[in-house]
């Protein structure tokens, strides 16, 4: 079975944290999210996420949340490719459930928002002919995707992913700088290199700065447990404003372009961890009422 059980080993975890990937957050981000999320458990969250993983992980959900990543492109998990992402048509801006929750082939509900409320669904339902580990692993993953502004990025190019340009002096693609190129920029430039000391001050400005804002970041309309939608319309929105900004093919982003993304990576790192305590929070305090009903 291999991935996950690699994943598990805390030395895998550092060659993870230095492997490019092509959707989702990158390790970095992923890990970023899912710590700042274990700052806001609750009590019975934080025991059955405990449950859940393998006694290796210690509780520690954020050193499995790139997981997902690892094992896309192997033969077993392949059918798990499309659910990192949705894309939207090119330059509306926006993003419907409908017209945008497909795979490649026009499969439907075979999209990111499909997959945070599938998953969550199990979770909730607790029903044993689910890997229940594996669920809770796919839902922390895919609620970071859904925060990065170009899972949502337009179908025309991939979510960037063909918009070939140079970070500095470095060439990569569009959607790579946002997974992958701002965060590793942040870190050398203002955090000595670790990744420890950007999670406390992302968690400091979450404290000091949104404080007004968690609450508001926590809602879903309709008492819902999550609500997938509401982040990835936020996402596409962030993507026209900021991340398609100047970043045309062959062009070269640099200081300017960093200063005006990195504010809005950190927020969108800040929401994902805060919505998916808070979506772990309903799931469990929800199932042990059920279970004392
Ligand atoms: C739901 O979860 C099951 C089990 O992992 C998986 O086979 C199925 O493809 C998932 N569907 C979506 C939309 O996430
Ligand atoms: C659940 O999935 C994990 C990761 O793929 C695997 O290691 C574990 O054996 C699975 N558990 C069961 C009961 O199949
Ligand atoms: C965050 O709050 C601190 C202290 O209140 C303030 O100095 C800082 O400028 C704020 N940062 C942002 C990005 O708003
Ligand atoms: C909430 O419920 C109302 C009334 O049932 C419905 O019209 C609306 O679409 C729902 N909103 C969401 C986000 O599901
Ligand atoms: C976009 O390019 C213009 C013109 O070069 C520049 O003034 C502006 O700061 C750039 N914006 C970003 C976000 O890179
Ligand atoms: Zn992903």
């Amino acid at each position: 079975m291999g991935g996950l059980e690699q994943v598990w080993n805390g030395r895998f975890l550092v060659l993870l944290l230095l492997m490019p990937t092509v959707l989702g957050w990158g390790p970095e981000g992923h890990y970023t999210t899912c710590k700042i999320a274990e700052g806001y458990l609750g009590k019975d969250a934080v025991a059955a996420v405990k449950d859940l993983l393998p006694a290796s992980a210690e509780g520690d959900l954020a050193s499995l949340c790139s997981w997902p990543d690892d094992v896309r492109k192997t033969p077993q998990y392949r059918w798990s490719a499309d659910l990192h992402f949705a894309d939207t048509p090119d330059f509306k801006c926006n993003y419907e459930y409908c017209r945008d929750c497909h795979d490649f082939y026009g499969n439907k509900d075979r999209c990111v928002t499909a997959a945070i409320q599938n998953y969550t669904r199990q979770l909730i339902k607790s029903e044993s002919k689910y890997n229940l580990t594996e669920a809770l692993i796919f839902l922390s993953h895919f609620v970071g995707d859904a925060h990065q502004p170009l899972h949502m990025g337009f179908v025309g190019d991939l979510g960037g992913n063909i918009i070939k340009l140079n970070w500095y002096d470095e060439q990569t693609n569009l959607h790579r700088v946002w997974d992958d190129k701002i965060i590793e920029s942040a870190l050398k430039k203002f955090y000595g290199s670790d990744l420890k000391v950007m999670i406390q001050a992302i968690q400091r400005k979450i404290t000091n700065n949104w404080s007004d804002d968690i609450t508001f970041w926590e809602q879903c309309s309709n008492n819902s447990i999550a609500c997938p939608d509401r982040y990835a319309s936020e996402s596409i929105s962030l993507a026209c404003k900021y991340a398609y900004i100047n970043a045309t093919r062959g062009s070269t982003l640099g200081d300017d372009y960093f200063i005006s993304g990195l504010p809005v990576v950190e927020k969108r790192l800040a929401q994902g961890g805060v919505r998916l305590a808070a979506i772990l929070n309903r799931i469990f305090a929800r199932k042990i009422r059920i279970a004392q009903a």
